[in-house]
């Protein structure tokens, strides 16, 4: 006697990272010199370049893994990990050092709970230094995603953070 064990249905389920850069590199031809618009476009998407996206756009283009890894940890403006959805950068040049930039940076730390260069956990904030905004007339300097605070002091940064404005 045999004995047919029913089947289940199989139900595949997509990667949703995988699904969204596929609809990404269906935009290009797949030749190697558009390395750095594909990666600029996966991070537009995805505030970041997924590590498992490394992968596809490596096979899409015909390119090594550590290839695609090089270029995205090589050029700044590429991020490996998740960003916040605010971007808080601290100026560390002099003329903001000297004007209490360090004191700003720390406050920040403590409110967010985080280091510079880390993002809190819910993502909302990320926290950078920056060698030199170039607007020393108005150290110390915080910048809030692209809106540029001057002569920031202890209180206005507990502001920031505690309604989004200074
Ligand atoms: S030193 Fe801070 S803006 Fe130049």
């Amino acid at each position: 006697m045999t004995v047919t064990q029913a089947t289940q249905p199989v139900m595949i389920v997509q990667d949703p990272v995988k699904v969204r850069v596929g609809e990404i590199l269906a935009r290009f031809k797949g030749d190697s010199s558009e390395l750095i618009p594909v990666l600029q476009k996966v991070q537009e998407a995805f505030g970041y370049l997924p590590e498992e996206s490394m992968k596809q756009i490596a096979r899409f283009l015909g390119i090594r893994e550590s290839s695609v890894f090089g270029v995205a940890t090589f050029y700044a403006q590429f991020k490996l990990v998740p960003t916040g959805r605010n971007i808080i950068k601290v100026c560390r040049g002099t003329g903001c050092h000297v004007r209490g930039a360090p004191q700003l940076l720390g406050e920040l730390e403590k409110r967010l709970g985080v280091k510079a260069g880390e993002t809190t956990p819910d993502l909302e904030y990320s926290l950078e230094t920056v060698a030199c905004f170039g607007s020393c007339a108005l150290a110390p300097v915080v910048v809030v995603n692209d809106q540029v605070y001057g002569r920031m002091t202890l209180p206005k940064v507990r502001k920031l953070v505690e309604d989004g404005g200074a």
